[in-house]
């Protein structure tokens, strides 16, 4: 074979090489800019109260919907891998769901005893809860509906939510995350969390959350697109354009005012600009949530031998950390975790 190369004898005058700082692995390693490690990965967890064990979730392929029981060893596992902590989302069977979400507010609902199996199990690892209604309601939407069903209604809905968060705050979360996009929600839950007595308990806002398609297979895991009877629930009345940068930052500005002590940016890879935006203009810590969405998408084309699933998975995460956030919520929290040994 004969390769046609340029001429051995071929030098450029050339004082700046780059390169030079690329040719040892200990220089690489030394000059990172970028670190991720698992102390900054929150997994995402699906809890179900149903009979029977762990549930996969088809569209996710690793994840799936556990028990309630098995709650607390969870945790405890995910704990000694060294994560940041969990997000609790609970899947209720769809006769327990209707129009207002009344079942956020059963004093025994799924969720609170998920945080207190939690708690039990792993007392100092953290456990953030989400407050919308969207597992709770037969629409599937996060809040509550007015008459004729074309809106969601934004006070309304806000007055439930305080509720919600208190409970979830009662039964010893350590941080809420409102993820419904309602106006106002941040100061009044921070409001309700104060007077009830749990000024220890922070508020991770769901900041600049984007009305996105890739949510998609998340609506399976918790069923409110079963609920709908489809994955493409229109929330463009509520989540943002993702059209929009200046309105993510007008959203932070209104966050942080309410007292918000971390602003989340969701999905994450999509938005890489936008959690750069909230970077230069907050000095809150910043999370960012890669999306159901992101981790099927990598998945799928692992398996048509597309893409290499752990090195996808790694540069996938650690470009959401070097565009700014702090913190990720990644259904890759525990392989990344065991990955790194
Ligand atoms: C809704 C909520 C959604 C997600 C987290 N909380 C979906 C939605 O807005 O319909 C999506 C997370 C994911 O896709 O992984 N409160």
């Amino acid at each position: 074979m004969t390769h046609a190369n340029p001429p051995h004898d071929f030098k450029l005058e050339l004082p700046c090489r780059p390169r030079r700082l690329r040719r040892s692995a200990a220089l690489r390693r030394a000059l990172e800019e970028t670190v991720l490690t698992p102390a900054h990965l929150v997994a995402p967890l699906f809890v179900h109260d149903g009979p029977g064990g762990a549930e996969p979730v088809a569209s996710m392929p690793g994840v799936e919907r556990i028990p309630l029981s098995a709650v607390g060893e969870t945790c405890r596992s995910l704990e000694r891998l060294g994560l940041a902590g969990v997000a609790l989302f609970p899947v209720l069977e769809a006769r327990l769901k209707d129009a207002g979400g009344s079942a956020a507010l059963d004093p025994d609902g799924l969720v609170l005893r998920a945080i207190r199996e939690a708690k039990a199990a792993a007392p100092g690892f953290p456990v953030i809860t989400d407050v919308a209604l969207d597992p709770y309601t037969d629409h599937g939407h996060d809040g509550l509906l007015n008459e004729s069903g074309t809106e969601v209604l934004n006070d309304a809905t806000v007055a439930v939510l305080v509720k919600m968060a208190v409970l979830q705050a009662e039964a010893g979360a350590d941080l809420v995350a409102p993820s419904d996009m309602m106006d106002g929600r941040v100061g009044a839950i921070r409001g309700a969390l104060d007077a009830a007595g749990f000024t220890g308990a922070g508020i991770l806002a769901y900041t600049a959350k984007f009305a996105s398609a890739y949510y998609g297979p998340f609506r399976e895991a918790v069923g409110s697109a079963a609920a709908a009877g489809t994955t493409l629930l229109d929330k463009r009345g509520y989540q943002l354009n993702p059209a929009n940068r200046r309105e993510a930052l007008r959203e932070a500005a209104l966050d942080e005012a309410e007292a918000a002590d971390l602003l989340m940016v969701k999905p994450a890879g999509p938005y890489l600009d936008i959690i750069r935006d909230l970077r230069e203009r907050t000095d809150l810590p910043l999370a960012a949530y890669q999306v159901s969405g992101e981790y099927s998408q990598i998945h799928a084309a692992a398996r048509l031998g597309w893409l290499d699933l752990e090195r996808c998975r790694d540069e996938s995460l650690l470009a959401i950390r070097r565009a700014g956030a702090d913190l990720i919520l990644t259904y890759f929290a525990r392989a990344y975790a065991e990955a790194r040994g």
